[in-house]
């Protein structure tokens, strides 16, 4: 599935468009963006377009293309989603290296965890960052998430191994700290 529209103060989130995943695929050929993301590989156009083609009908993913100042810099959405058990993991790539820094992150992802916890029966949302992605973790935090465990040394990214840190935002928790 596709997300509606949600509108912040810097961002949009809106859903994405086919023709966008050339400038998508695009963004996964710098290393500085796959420095901090599992994936390390740009995918090819094609890849792309399916993937955009299946997240539209996937009934376990809720995809947004993320705009700032009226041109697309990112996706974010939450995958693998368990409406019976009311969990999902969610992801951010702000694949414009230029928006950094704004604040981009942090609004969207309190943006996407509101709109779950308030339009949708989710209970828990997972995430996680490489150690070291210090504004992954600044925002998440932000948004409500919080360091459950770690897998040790699991990607190597710089001539390191990093720890994956594994997160998770849930249902009470979030709504004790938003009682709006
Ligand atoms: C990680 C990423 C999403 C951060 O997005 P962003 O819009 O630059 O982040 P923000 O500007 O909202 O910053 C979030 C917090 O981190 C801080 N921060 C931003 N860049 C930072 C940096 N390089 N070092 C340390 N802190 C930083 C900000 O000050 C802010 O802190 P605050 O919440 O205390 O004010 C973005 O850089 C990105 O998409 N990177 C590539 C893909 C990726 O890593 N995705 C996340 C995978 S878990």
């Amino acid at each position: 599935m596709y997300g509606p529209t949600l509108r912040g103060q810097l961002a949009l989130m809106r859903a994405p468009r086919i023709e966008e995943a050339a400038t998508m695929s695009a963004w996964f050929e710098d290393l500085e963006v796959t420095a901090t993301i599992l994936r390390r590989f740009p995918p090819g156009l094609g890849e792309e377009e399916d993937w955009l083609r299946r997240m539209a009908t996937d009934p376990a993913s809720i995809l947004w293309a993320v705009e700032h100042e009226g041109r697309l810099v990112g996706t974010t959405g939450v995958h693998g989603i368990d409406w019976h058990s009311g969990h999902g993991t969610t992801g951010l790539v702000l694949g414009d290296k230029s928006v950094w820094g704004r604040g981009l992150a942090r609004e969207v992802m309190s943006m996407r965890t509101r709109f779950l916890f308030c339009e949708t029966t989710l209970r828990s949302l997972r995430s996680g960052y490489l150690d070291g992605n210090l504004a992954s973790a600044k925002a998440q935090a932000g948004a409500g998430y919080r360091e459950v465990g770690r897998w040790h040394e699991a990607y190597f990214r710089g001539g390191e191994w990093r720890d994956h840190v594994l997160t998770e935002v849930r249902r009470q928790d979030w709504e004790a700290a938003n009682p709006d």
